[in-house]
């Protein structure tokens, strides 16, 4: 019977860890301390979006990278100090931009509420709006996330790779407690922004022993890319968008990979079993679908716990 009971409860420990991803988050947090946050931060993205139409790729692209480094705990926009280096300046970090975004919100939102409202927080929902001003599904952000104080260049590393395989996608996204239809619907992400040719360079030239492009990638999609993306590339800046409307939040990018037009070998491994495959058709299939698994799956995503303690006041150094 005791011997039962110590059983469940190292059970129960295992799977809910201390820093459990099902902490107390809650929508209403702030309506009383900070009840015009959300305003504020839907006007800074706003803002910033008429001049910068590449804005809500950056965002959502920051929060993810984000929780998947020490939890949502905005590791991602502290900066580098003395040795340390940050998360920021770690290889990666050519996908991230848009920091003076969350920075203007910041400001904003200590104008009105000192102190009360986290870095964390401000991302989550600038990601949010990010998505529903480009036209995609909007959803009710769990806040209460606290900042956290460590931020290291080498934890890139583990963020997934574009030349991951299934099996190490899957890994990488169960390490984090999200599940396989987590992955393709969030693999979605790719329907906002741009890739540089290092990114997908492996499928273009090179690929294998007996290819030089990838046999999956549709021909003429394959020889545009190798246009702009030649084998020793000299311009920095030389990339292709995710799908043929960057700007907007749609279902194309599963159309595209259902073609043979996706960029990484991350995204065309979601063919590779059955499983995945199907939802990608169901996703190309249905804006519907594909916008109600996203919502589900990124409130998971921005509930991964850190074991941040603070509301930072500079969201760039820690108090
Ligand atoms: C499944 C694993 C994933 C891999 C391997 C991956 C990989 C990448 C890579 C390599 C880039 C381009 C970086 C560059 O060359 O500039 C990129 C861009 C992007 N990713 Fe992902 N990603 C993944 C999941 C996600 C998720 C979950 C989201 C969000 C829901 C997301 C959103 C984006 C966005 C919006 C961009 C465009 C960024 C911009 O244009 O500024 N990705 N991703
Ligand atoms: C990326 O990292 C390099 C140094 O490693 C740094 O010079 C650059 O400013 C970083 N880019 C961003 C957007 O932070
Ligand atoms: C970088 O991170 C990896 C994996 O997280 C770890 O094995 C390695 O020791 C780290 N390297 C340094 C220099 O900290
Ligand atoms: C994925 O890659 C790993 C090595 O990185 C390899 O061990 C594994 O067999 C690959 N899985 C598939 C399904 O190709
Ligand atoms: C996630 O993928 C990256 C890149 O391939 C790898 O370095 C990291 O170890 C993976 N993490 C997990 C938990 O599988």
């Amino acid at each position: 019977m005791t011997a039962n009971i110590v059983a469940l409860v190292l059970v129960a420990l295992l799977y809910f860890p201390i820093s459990s991803p099902v902490s107390a988050l809650s929508s209403n947090y702030y309506d009383k301390t900070c009840p015009q946050l959300e305003t504020k931060v839907t006007y800074a993205v706003q803002k910033a979006m008429m001049n910068d139409k590449t804005v809500p790729a950056g965002l959502l692209r920051m929060h993810f990278h984000d929780c998947f480094i020490r939890g949502c705990d905005a590791s991602v926009l502290l900066a580098s100090k003395g040795k340390n280096k940050a998360e920021k300046d770690g290889p990666p970090n050519v996908s991230l931009h848009a920091f003076y975004v969350i920075r203007n919100a910041k400001k904003d939102v200590e104008a009105l509420c000192p102190g009360v409202v986290s870095c964390a927080d401000i991302l989550a929902l600038a990601a949010r709006d990010a998505v529903a001003l480009s036209g995609g599904p909007t959803w009710d952000v769990p806040k209460g996330r606290k900042d956290g104080r460590i931020s290291k260049a080498n934890d890139t590393v583990q963020l997934p790779a574009p030349v991951s395989n299934i099996s190490e996608l899957q890994r990488n996204f169960s390490q984090r407690g999200l599940s396989m239809k987590d992955l393709v619907a969030l693999s979605g992400g790719h329907t906002l922004g741009f890739a540089h040719c290092s990114s997908f360079q492996n499928r273009i030239h090179n690929f294998d022993a007996t290819h030089d492009i990838d046999p999956t990638m549709n021909p003429s999609f394959a020889a545009s890319l190798r246009s702009v993306c030649p084998m020793h590339n000299k311009v920095k800046k030389a990339g292709a968008n995710l799908d043929p409307s960057p700007v907007a939040f749609d279902n194309a990018y599963y159309k595209m990979l259902l073609q043979g037009k996706s960029l990484f070998s991350s995204d065309q491994a979601l063919l590779t079993v059955p499983k995945t495959k199907k939802l990608v058709s169901k996703f190309a299939a249905s804006q519907k679908a594909f916008e109600k698994a996203f919502v589900r799956s990124m409130i998971k995503v921005s509930r991964i716990s850190g074991a941040g303690q603070e509301i930072r006041l500079d969201c760039e150094v820690v108090n």
